[in-house]
């Protein structure tokens, strides 16, 4: 026997004690609840309602890509641009015609925020290992749209076109931004329709190719 092999049989002679060891200290705090572990598991499972969310770990520049692409659609992105979209408006009533604008410095100093997190949501899609979606989602609209996996593919193989999407929102959002800074309702208002664009050129390549 080669001394390299004793030391691995010792190795794995420790490493299977503390496995041993380790299983009956979960089967005792078992047996002390009462409950066969089957059955405890089983309850476990029914009374979770969801598994808690588990942290991702840091790659080697230290990011952590924690959420896909559609979470921040849904959370970051979509809000933000919404709130912009939303601050300048002309709304037709019976009684005539309102205009809709931010009025105090409180109402600016709002939208700009909503205006830099904007800007930097765009960082967020381009951080590398973001994934389109989770393992197993599926589309909403099945056909219409791709499926996250295709859409993954897509990115991955046309990357550097889907950071340049990334960068024209970065530039719309930034010119919202400085509309915002100027106080400058009808620059909002116009900036409002390239965002719109910045999105939707996006979209048509990677996530519904076929509504072209
Ligand atoms: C650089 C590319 C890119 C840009 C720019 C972009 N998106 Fe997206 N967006 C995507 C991709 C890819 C998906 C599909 C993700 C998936 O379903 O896996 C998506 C999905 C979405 C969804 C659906 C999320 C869901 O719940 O399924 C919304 C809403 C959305 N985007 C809003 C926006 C808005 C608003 C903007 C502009 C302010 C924008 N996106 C700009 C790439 C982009």
């Amino acid at each position: 026997m080669t001394p390299q092999h004793s030391g691995f049989s010792r190795a794995f002679v420790v490493m299977a004690g503390i496995a041993a060891a380790t299983t009956v200290g979960v089967l005792s705090v078992r047996v002390a609840h009462g409950q066969p572990p089957a059955l405890k598991d089983k309850l476990a499972a029914a009374q979770t309602p969801a598994k808690p969310v588990q942290s991702k770990q840091p790659d080697a520049n230290g990011y952590i890509p924690q959420f896909s692409i559609e979470e921040i659609m849904e959370s970051i992105v979509m809000p933000a641009a919404q709130a912009i979209w939303d601050s300048v408006a002309v709304e037709v009533t019976e009684k005539g015609t309102i205009e809709k604008k931010p009025e105090t410095d409180e109402d600016w100093e709002k939208l700009r925020w909503e205006a830099v997190t904007l800007v930097e949501a765009t960082n967020l899609l381009i951080v590398p290992g973001r994934t389109a979606a989770h393992p197993g989602a599926k589309s909403e609209n099945p056909g219409a749209e791709l499926e996250p996996e295709q859409i993954q593919a897509l990115i991955d193989k046309q990357r550097p076109a889907f950071i340049a999407h990334a960068h024209v929102l970065f530039e719309t959002a930034m010119g919202a931004l400085r509309a915002i800074d100027a106080r400058d309702i009808d620059g909002i208002s116009n900036v409002g329709g390239a965002i719109d664009e910045a999105c939707e050129s996006c979209h048509l390549q990677f996530w519904y190719p076929n509504q072209k």
